[in-house]
């Protein structure tokens, strides 16, 4: 089997480089072969590959640029994925797609379903959105991650910065009334692994497409329980003060989104009901303080 994987130097994409190995041939060509920004550098590199399946874990991902670069993170977080969805459709290669939760407008009060109305309030959110539907629109079988808050223990994430900060700074001040739940790397390019074998088991005999078309679509998967940037913060922390006990960290400080302005909004609930996998598939993903004590193991 071959997978085209793109994005293999980021978060999401290093981790699948180790995870989808055992299923198969792994490529994944350097920015300079597939462009996402470049449409028919997309449709050349899918076309020479001929994969069975598109990994997609490449994204626009800088959330506050996007919003003074809307036509890039168009082009690379929906024309892209357009343009391999057509293609995938044309082989009958499977896509698997990474989505997020800033697809929702965040003003619910409970973790949002599949099922509930998006309403992107960033460029960013949109441009992923944008992503969903094209691929949907291809008609190639396709499954989509919508997930939420990636960290691990290489990249750039949210956690390496708070851990960098708190040795340089006497206190670091957090925001703490945007609820979610930080979601390991791993443990999405473990249950992208495991959701790709369930799709070929089941497709033996039968058209990829056709196990697609029936077990295909959206899927949230955020780390378990929830948190908010501050609690996720002050845990870290005060974890790996128990790490290193002669260190000195930052006191970790709540304040408001208000406190806090950047170029792009973002929703205050990003938190993500994540039944739907585990009831396809039987993944559930892993509790975000469980994750944490992995990851903080490993930086
Ligand atoms: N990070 C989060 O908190 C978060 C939250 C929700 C959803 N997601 C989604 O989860 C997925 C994985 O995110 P991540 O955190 O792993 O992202 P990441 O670490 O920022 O990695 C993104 C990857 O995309 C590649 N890329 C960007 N522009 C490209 C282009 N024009 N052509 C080819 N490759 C390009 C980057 O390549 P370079 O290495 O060359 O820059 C990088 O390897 C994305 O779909 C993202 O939207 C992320």
């Amino acid at each position: 089997m071959r997978i085209l994987l793109t994005g293999a130097a980021g978060q999401v994409g290093g981790e699948l480089v180790e995870t989808l190995k055992p299923l198969g041939e792994v490529i994944a060509p350097a920015r300079a072969e597939m462009d996402l920004a470049n449409a028919a550098s997309v449709r050349e590199a899918i076309r020479s590959v001929r994969p069975s399946w598109i990994v997609n874990p490449a994204a626009y991902t800088a959330v506050d640029k996007a919003e003074s670069e809307p036509e890039l993170a168009f082009a690379i977080n929906a024309e892209a994925v357009r343009v391999m969805g057509d293609e995938a459709k044309a082989i009958g290669a499977g896509v698997i797609h990474f989505s997020t939760d800033y697809v929702f407008e965040g003003s619910a009060n409970a973790p949002y379903r599949e099922t509930d109305a998006t309403g992107p309030v960033s460029v960013y959110g949109a441009s992923k959105l944008a992503g969903e539907r094209a691929l949907a629109e291809s008609g190639a079988g396709h499954l989509i991650f919508r997930t939420s808050w990636v960290y691990g223990a290489r990249g750039k994430n949210f956690l390496l910065t708070i851990l960098k900060l708190a040795r340089e700074r006497e206190t670091l001040r957090v925001v703490a009334d945007q609820h979610g739940a930080p979601t390991w790397s791993r443990d999405l390019a473990g249950m992208t692994a495991q959701v790709i074998g369930q799709c070929e088991a089941k497709a033996r005999g039968r058209e990829l497409a056709a196990v697609l078309a029936d077990v295909g679509g959206v899927y949230h998967a955020a780390g378990a329980g929830e948190t908010t940037w501050y609690g996720f913060a002050a845990e870290a922390v005060r974890l790996q003060r128990e790490k290193e006990p002669g260190v000195r960290f930052a006191e970790i400080e709540a304040i408001t989104t208000a406190e806090y302005p950047t170029p792009a909004k973002r929703p205050a609930n990003s938190r993500m009901n994540c039944s739907r996998l585990a009831e396809r598939f039987g993944w559930k993903m892993m509790d975000w303080r469980d994750s944490l004590r992995k990851v903080l193991a490993e930086v």
